[in-house]
């Protein structure tokens, strides 16, 4: 165990210099006339050293990215106000480009892409907006925004000095800031839009590509600034960003960043909540412990911005999900879960240091750069004083194993390893982010139905909706556009009837190689062999013995894509299929090369073509018994919808690779027999986290359970189609609800220590399952007692509680009747049931 070197530097820490402009505001932009002659409530965006200055008053703002696409329109609202709730100023959200211009010059912003509702929803909600545009998102979002068809624009070379794309870039840019000056969304026009961003994370790659791509950065900067929105523009991991734009920066911490210029804030537009599951990789999560202590540390640096990527990350529904190989789940131990519930303590832990952290705001604010002190190896103090006489303090200790007691203004203070207090009035200790007060949730998936089946089965040979043949094998995004995940590849093998194999049984060996993502291999309508690559390595190798007869033999390649890349240099020239070459060996003649023969080319699956996972398309063909444990097989089947508002998912578990439609909506990719490789190990807050400090599914599905909308059922009658690609058993297949199902708090008990308790709205406390004020010990779910218990434990809890939401209270001796064990450190941990 090493401990995170911790230098305290005097004034200036934050490595800006020392030459400040005072508390003078950059003018970026003036407010509006227009807005002013209108009526609307306009103020003035612009920034300093210090802060976003809104109005005139600078800012500590928080943040936290909800991706509309990645909800439905009727979870919006509760979203936004669980946001707001948490403590959040803020939302952030990416634009996606490919989902809102499909087709070049047609545009769609209807449902999870009506931009400019989420906009108002939020807007009503009284928080801000930070637009980032792009156009090019990474986000693990297919293609990284881009439509498919901007690749093949003549001579187009993306995120370069290339005037195709620029052009394409601005006209989409400047579409979408058109659509929110119409709207009236910026915050100069009396609307929520704070800021904006243009590119993303595009200096990494700007280092690599020198000059055309510098000459790129300065041209997005200055079209962005052309537009005028009269908000501020941020440029994430832009070192060069050109003035007035403000460079950002994202990471796991960002403690050690300061903007390119002394005039502008020092902001965090990425805080990572933990990060993205891969199909085929475990679950990361991150800790609210560290997460606290990495945002805390930010802010004791003068950081005055920071958006949690994500707050909610939501689910990628359809074929959105990047990649390749990003799962359908884009939960990212967001603070509020994939389903759209809190996910405690995180949640409220954040809350609660956002609360901590807006009681020093005023101070912070006014106050210089902070004073920062050394208290011991490893332990320092940050202290921020205003004219007006404010000091706000904070003191951390860096070390990774060792609690500490420092002297701070003469008072003691007890920081636990890896942790920041936080004094608003530089005495008292409101907060520190290892000491989680806030509730516990055990979520409960609860099934409520399983359903009875009838398939069909996808054809094999598609010789019948021939795209078109050629003599040799064709890249798969040029033939598809990406419309759908699959492409067949089919060739005819003629084996003459002199062929040794034929008589002593030794079966020649087809090798077939694609550049990605997974393939079926089927010979003479017989799978031969499936194989899939990874988010680390996509190609794909198949080499396996294939039984062969004499005469015409047909070899039929089902290419898959998973999520097209998002991220790297030039993505857009990556490949995808079977690009060969393709080999039979083990002849007479020795091997056979395929690549160059005639093949045939089938877009797509024929039960896509017929829209089977429609409620019209799924009746032109005809269903049986369900069949199980078959390659390339639908399934359909009708159910109702469950009573109650409990967010709903489908435990595919049983299933192998595919995709499902609950009324002709996509829930997305499913693949649980991908199973998560990788280590789990147990899991601790301390010291520096990356993503792969705590994961969960090693050795188990990477994702089994798939997020069901509520707003996709009817009371009855709803349709679910299933298209299987490897062969699953469907009568595994469940749908479950998602709940709480236990609430704990563990408190320490100080003079200031309070439990609070809440159930999801609608439902009630209905038993105390534990309660001990003493030394117990153990996790939510699984407490017991010390030596150390009060007899009258239970008892204000069950007078307090049972029946109620939420209760809290402040824990003193008394109401557990009289000190149990004193001179002994107390705690109290109790477990309620909500129903
Ligand atoms: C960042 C990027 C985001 C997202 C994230 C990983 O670098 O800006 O869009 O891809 O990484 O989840």
């Amino acid at each position: 165990m090493s401990s995170r070197e911790y230098v305290p530097v005097a004034n200036g820490c934050d490595g800006r210099g020392r030459k400040r402009v005072p508390a003078m505001v950059v003018g970026l932009l003036v407010a509006s006339l227009v807005a002013l002659q209108l009526g609307t409530v306009a103020s003035k965006v612009t920034y300093d050293h210090k802060a976003i200055v809104i109005n005139g008053q600078r800012k500590i703002l928080f943040s936290g990215s909800i991706h509309y696409p990645r909800s439905t329109p009727e979870m919006w609202p509760g979203l936004i106000q669980k946001a707001k709730d948490g403590g959040l100023d803020v939302i952030q959200t990416y634009v996606f480009w490919n989902g809102h211009e499909p087709s070049p010059g047609q545009y769609y912003f209807q449902d999870r892409y009506d931009l400019v509702h989420f906009i108002k929803l939020i807007q009503q909600a009284g928080l801000y907006v930070h637009l980032r545009i792009g156009p090019y998102i990474c986000a693990e979002w297919n293609f990284g925004g881009f439509p498919v068809w901007l690749k093949y624009v003549p001579g187009i070379e993306f995120r370069t000095d290339n005037k195709p794309f620029k052009d394409a870039m601005e006209g989409f840019t400047k579409k979408i800031v058109d659509m929110m000056k119409a709207e009236k969304l910026f915050e100069t026009q009396g609307g929520p839009i704070i800021l904006s961003q243009i590119e993303n994370e595009f200096g990494p790659l700007e280092w690599d590509q020198g000059a055309p791509a510098k000459a790129y950065t300065n041209w997005a900067a200055n079209m962005a600034v052309g537009l005028n929105t009269g908000v501020p523009w941020v440029m994430c991991k832009q070192d060069d960003a050109p003035d007035p734009v403000i460079n950002t920066c994202n990471g796991f911490y960002c403690d050690w960043f300061s903007p390119n210029k002394p005039n502008k804030p020092n902001m965090w537009t990425e805080a990572w909540t933990a990060w993205y599951t891969a199909f085929g990789k475990p679950v990361p999560h991150r800790p609210p412990q560290d997460m606290a202590f990495s945002v805390a540390a930010f802010i004791q640096k003068g950081g005055s911005f920071v958006n949690y990527y994500m707050y909610h990350g939501g689910t990628n529904f359809g074929r959105t999900a990047g990649g390749p190989f990003i799962a359908t789940s884009y939960d990212y131990d967001g603070l509020i879960d994939e389903f759209g519930l809190l996910r405690q303590p995180k949640w409220g832990h954040m809350k609660d240091l956002h609360h901590a952290i807006k009681q020093c705001e005023p101070t912070i604010v006014a106050a210089g750069d902070p004073v920062v002190a050394s208290l011991g190896h490893n332990l320092q103090s940050s202290v921020f004083k205003s004219a007006s006489g404010g000091c706000a303090a904070f003191l951390g200790n860096f070390d990774w194993t060792a609690h500490a007691n420092v002297t701070f203004n003469g008072k003691q203070y007890e920081l636990p390893p890896w942790s920041i207090s936080i004094l608003p009035d530089c005495k008292s200790d409101v907060f520190n982010t290892a000491r989680v007060s806030a509730q516990t949730s055990e979520m409960r998936m609860d099934t409520v139905e399983s359903f009875s089946w009838q398939s069909h089965t996808e054809e094999i040979n598609a010789t019948e909706k021939v795209a078109f043949t050629n003599n040799m094998m064709m890249e798969q995004l040029n033939i598809t556009r990406d419309k759908t995940d699959y492409l067949w590849y089919t060739t005819f093998v003629n084996i003459d009837k002199t062929e040794k194999f034929l008589s002593n049984g030794q079966d020649p060996t087809l090798t077939v190689m694609s550049s990605g993502h997974a393939m079926s291999v089927f010979v003479n309508g017989k799978l031969a062999g499936k194989e899939y690559g990874s988010i680390d390595n996509p190609g794909v190798k198949f080499t396996g013995k294939v039984k062969m007869w004499d005469g015409s033999n047909t070899i039929s390649i089902l290419s898959a894509t998973v999520g097209l890349p998002n991220v790297g240099e030039h993505f857009e020239t990556w490949n995808a299929g079977v690009i060969g070459p393709v080999t039979l060996g083990g002849l007479n003649e020795g091997s056979r090369l395929l690549t160059f023969q005639k093949w045939i080319y089938q877009i797509g699956l024929k039960g896509e073509s017929l829209s089977l996972h429609t409620p019209a398309g799924s009746s032109s063909v005809q269903w049986g018994k369900a069949a199980v444990n078959q390659p390339l097989t639908w399934y359909k089947t009708t159910f109702n919808a469950p009573g109650g508002n409990e967010p709903l998912a489908l435990d595919m578990s049983s299933m192998g690779k595919g995709q499902v439609w609950i009324n002709g909506q996509s829930i997305g990719r499913y693949w649980p027999a991908y199973k998560a490789v990788g280590d789990c190990p147990a899991c601790n807050y301390k010291g520096n986290y990356s993503e792969k400090t705590c994961q969960s599914q090693c050795g188990d599905a990477s994702q089994k359970w798939y997020h069901v909308p509520r707003s996709w059922l009817k009371p009855t009658g709803n349709l679910m189609v299933v298209l299987e690609e490897w062969g699953g058993d469907p009568s595994g297949i469940s749908l479950v609800k998602r709940s709480v199902g236990s609430v704990c708090a563990y408190v320490d008990a100080t003079p200031q220590a309070k439990v609070e308790l809440s159930c999801d709205l609608g439902k009630k406390i209905s038993q105390i399952k534990f309660a001990s004020y003493g030394t117990p010990s153990g996790r939510c779910g699984g407490y017991s007692e010390g030596s150390c218990h009060a007899h009258k434990s239970y008892d204000p809890f069950q007078q307090n509680c049972v029946g109620k939401q939420s209760c809290a209270m402040n824990v003193t001796a008394a109401i557990f009747g009289g000190d149990p064990c004193p001179g002994t450190l107390k705690s109290i941990a109790v477990e309620a049931t909500c129903g």
